[in-house]
């Protein structure tokens, strides 16, 4: 998987951070970045719906505009073909390494466990858009939905069309991702988010280090 070298450069590693609304992702994921940084590695952060110019415009609508679920799945993945095509791909290929704020494993979770799309349907676009391609390592935040809810609800920020769904919408993106992480258990690992921020980002850095800087 991800293996194949392009030029001289070895092929760069692509991590991703998931996780329900709240779980407290991001502050993580820029200490991964600045701990990779730091070991010399060059690195991109990225997050999805958005990473390009394009990417960012459907993340405006996907999060503020009503529509259909399936329109919604086909926007994450038309987002996602032109971040693969512009910056994902061509960092890998150059040996640089991305780190984004989810990925498909957020479309498998948000729109088929919480919106109820068809696998089938979500499984035709993963083949498509990346038939050869997941992350090399995936870090999925577990966190209760109702502690999760409070976070967000703390930040003062307005919500977005996610984050004002109810709880059992998050009870099904949970149980998806959790889902997901059985069917990948070498590629996803599963942090417990419900303990201290210095503690998740001691293991973050441990799996980090055994997975690639060993
Ligand atoms: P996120 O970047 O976590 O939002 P924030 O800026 O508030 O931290 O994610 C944006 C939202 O998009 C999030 O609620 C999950 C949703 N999403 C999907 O529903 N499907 C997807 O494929 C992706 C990538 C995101």
């Amino acid at each position: 998987m991800n293996q194949q070298h392009s030029g001289t450069a070895p092929r760069g590693r692509f991590i991703t951070f998931e996780g329900i609304d709240g779980a407290g992702k991001s502050s993580q994921l820029a200490a991964t970045v600045a701990l990779l940084a730091a070991r010399g590695i060059d690195v991109e952060q990225s997050r999805e719906p958005g990473g390009t110019a394009l990417g960012e415009r459907l993340r405006e609508l996907l999060l503020h505009e009503p529509m259909h679920l399936e329109t919604e799945a086909m926007l994450m993945f038309a987002a996602r073909r032109e971040h693969l095509a512009a910056r994902i791909e061509p960092a890998l290929a150059a040996g640089r390494w991305v780190v984004c704020d989810r990925f498909s494993d957020a479309t498998f979770a948000y729109q088929v466990g919480g919106r109820g799309l068809a696998r089938d349907k979500f499984d035709a676009l993963e083949a498509w858009v990346h038939p050869n391609l997941q992350p090399d390592l995936t870090l999925l935040f577990d966190l209760a939905p109702e502690i999760a809810a409070a976070r967000v609800a703390a930040t003062g920020a307005d919500p977005d069309r996610f984050e004002r769904e109810q709880r059992d919408f998050f009870v099904r993106v949970r149980a998806a991702y959790l889902e997901r992480a059985r069917r990948a258990p070498q590629r996803i690992c599963v942090i417990d988010a419900d303990r201290p921020p210095e503690t998740i980002r001691a293991d973050i850095e441990r799996l980090v280090r055994e997975r690639f800087l060993a």
